[in-house]
């Protein structure tokens, strides 16, 4: 007995990237045949002929259209893709969306000879960026990341983490994850906010990062819990140290809130390797990531989030250890880390073309990146990132004939349309 009722739209007539690890695993439901196409990109987990049902957001069944035309089944709606691509809704798992001002003068100045560090530790940076949010009201804060979020769904964009960060004192940090919260709740996307107060030390606590960290661990943390999925911290010469970061993970782990870190980007600390070992669920940016730390991650399931906005824009030389990662099977994803500092970035696409071109990943590689293994990165494998019975139906479709050419050109969106939920949005 299946389980179509006719109450489906059904998509069908699309080439599907399941991305799928294990294509040969979906099956028909109308036959129980097996639907992987071996001579296909496997890679992609690519089928054709295979239509989606979809009833309550969620994908109900896969099944071959031609089985499907034997039978006498008629469906609330039909969506016929003319031979388009359809894969999963891209998912951004590292963003900084939500944010006061913008920083295109340190841009300059660094383009004069400053460094990102010099600037920062003359109170520019992440301190210029925390003053013009606390300045913000929430509906500027709320305004201003809804263009920016715009932007990231007409790419395919169907979730996105958002951190906070810029607020550092518990007013202003809650005041960004009600924005994250809120973006989530008015566009057609999913919002898994983060906390990441242990960003720099806050103005009030100047010379006593310390202090700092005792407010984030005893104040902050347990007043977020609610607003919340996870707890990040920069660890870095210019941010926080290793037994600091250690005390955030500690007090995250208490309220069972993820755990996830911006480590190895400018230098090598340890903290992707601490933040494995506490069980985090992504370490982010990792240029300085050594091979021992790759085999840590590999071990721990930890992902790795390459960051290559942020590589391209502060014009960085090292490059992320990609052979060793593959070595030690690290889930690699991709993502903007859109914040107006490092990575004034909205475009999630450039980003998979710039984790080829720049780290040398493979165009299925950086697919990967901004499906399933990004959802793996927000631990939501188990309900996005890949087109699998029981997941939600959150489809991006595409003017292309294959994924490989999305991340091969830059610029021209070639987007078909965008489902979130099987509901086609305004895109
Ligand atoms: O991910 N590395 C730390 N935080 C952000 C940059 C923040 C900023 O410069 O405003 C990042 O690159
Ligand atoms: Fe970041």
């Amino acid at each position: 007995m299946n389980s179509i009722s006719g109450n489906e739209v059904v998509f069908r007539g699309f080439r599907i990237a399941t991305m799928e690890p294990n294509p040969a695993g979906l099956k028909c439901e109308l036959s129980n045949a097996s639907l992987c196409d071996l001579a296909d990109q496997t890679d992609y987990g690519m089928l054709n002929g295979t239509a989606i049902g979809v009833e309550g957001g969620k994908i109900k069944w896969l099944a071959l259209e031609r089985e499907l035309d034997q039978t006498e089944l008629t469906f609330a709606q039909t969506v016929d893709g003319a031979g388009k691509l359809l894969a999963p809704g891209f998912i951004d798992c590292h963003s900084h969306l939500v944010f006061g001002g913008n920083r295109a003068s340190e841009w300059e100045q660094r383009l004069n000879g400053s460094s990102y560090q010099e600037i920062a530790k003359q109170g520019g940076g992440i301190l210029s960026t925390v003053s013009a949010t606390r300045a913000a009201t929430e509906e500027q804060l709320f305004q201003s990341a809804a263009k920016r979020i715009d932007s990231l769904l007409r790419e395919g964009v169907t979730t996105v983490e958002i951190k906070s960060g810029y607020g550092l004192d518990l007013d202003s940090e809650l005041k960004m994850l009600r924005v994250a919260n809120r973006l989530g709740a008015e566009f057609p996307v999913c919002v898994e906010a983060t906390l990441l107060a242990a960003h720099a030390v806050a103005p009030e606590f100047k010379g006593n990062p310390d202090g700092f960290i005792q407010y984030v661990c005893d104040t902050i943390i347990p007043q977020s819990v609610e607003f919340c999925s996870a707890v990040d911290a920069f660890c870095e010469t210019i941010a926080f140290d290793l037994a600091q970061t250690k005390l955030v993970f500690e007090r995250a782990k208490q309220f069972e809130l993820n755990i996830k870190i911006h480590a190895e980007q400018l230098s090598h600390s340890g903290a992707a390797a601490l933040a494995a070992n506490m069980g985090a669920i992504s370490a982010d940016h990792l240029e300085y990531l050594s091979e021992q730390d790759c085999v840590t991650l590999g071990r721990q399931g930890t992902v790795a989030t390459l960051l290559p906005g942020a590589f391209y824009c502060l014009n960085e030389k090292q490059k992320p250890p990609v052979a060793a990662l593959r070595e030690n099977q690290v889930p690699i994803a991709i993502a903007t880390d859109s914040n107006p500092g490092s990575s004034p970035v909205l475009s999630l696409l450039l980003m998979g073309n710039m984790a080829c071109n720049l780290f040398g990943l493979t165009p299925s590689e950086a697919f990967a990146g901004m499906t399933i293994n990004a959802a793996k990165a927000l631990r939501l494998d188990h309900k996005i990132g890949s087109i699998k019975k029981g997941k939600q139906a959150d489809f991006a479709t595409w003017n292309v004939n294959s994924p490989a050419e999305l991340v091969y050109s830059i610029g021209g969106n070639p987007s078909a349309g965008v489902y979130k939920f099987g509901k086609r949005t305004h895109f």
